[in-house]
């Protein structure tokens, strides 16, 4: 079985969920695009929903599938939030960005009653941190940024590097024209202390560690998904 077909299998899931007139958070990734466009099926047979994307691409694969879509400002106040993520624990800390979306996913997931996770097996880890963590930064002050964030880290035994994350030559800019620094700390022991400390940082916008977002995760294998719920 292939890992798109594990993606399918987690959003088929997810979509399960998915109520008639929910205001739904729409995440960002190759996941979540699997759910846009069941999603869009389900709408096209009838069901109502309106959706509020996580970020630009999402919004596009939206509209082009005709899935009806407001702004935040517009639905302040979400019932659900479905997102892909790139680490998942089993207490359903996450690490999320890899796609750049991370300041409008956590904004997004924040203000949605719940968020339930689609990913596959390979994403589930016992510690954080194997995959680099996306932290997204302005982009005046980056070297003073970057610096901060080093020492911050090394305060807490965390050390490795620390990359501009780019586009071709020139720096990734985010949907809200900031930059992302990639930060390849390995096992993040104590994520709780991590994400509070990045957080004293001015130049820091967001980072990627979404802790005590989630309520629940479907995760495909090979065969079938199993939930991890707290
Ligand atoms: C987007 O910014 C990310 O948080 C994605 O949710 C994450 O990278 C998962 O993407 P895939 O589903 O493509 O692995």
């Amino acid at each position: 079985m292939d890992a798109r077909h594990m993606k399918i299998i987690a959003a088929q899931e997810a979509l399960k969920h998915v109520e008639h007139g929910m205001r739904l958070g729409i995440g960002t990734g190759s996941t979540a695009e699997e759910f846009v466009r069941l999603l869009a099926e389900k709408v096209a047979e009838g069901l109502e929903v309106r959706g509020v994307p996580t970020s630009e691409r999402t919004a596009r694969l939206c509209l082009e599938l005709g899935v009806p879509l407001n702004s935040l400002d517009e639905l302040p106040e979400l019932d659900l939030t479905i997102d892909g993520a790139d680490e998942v624990d089993n207490q359903l800390r996450l690490i999320k960005g890899g796609g750049g979306a991370l300041l409008r996913e956590k904004i997004v997931a924040a203000a949605s009653a719940r968020m339930i996770v689609i990913a596959d097996e390979s994403k589930v880890v016992d510690t954080l941190g194997k995959y680099p963590l996306p932290i997204e930064v302005n982009p005046f002050g980056l070297a003073a940024t970057r610096i901060a964030v080093e020492k911050c880290a090394s305060r807490l035994g965390l050390t490795g590097d620390i990359a501009l994350r780019k586009r071709g030559e020139d720096a990734y800019e985010t949907d809200g024209g900031h930059y992302i620094l990639d930060a390849s700390f390995g096992r993040i022991s104590d994520a709780e202390a991590l994400a509070a400390s990045l957080y004293s940082i001015p130049g820091v916008v967001e980072h990627g560690l979404f802790i005590n977002l989630a309520s629940l995760a479907i995760i495909a294998g090979p065969q079938s998904a199993r939930t991890i719920a707290v």
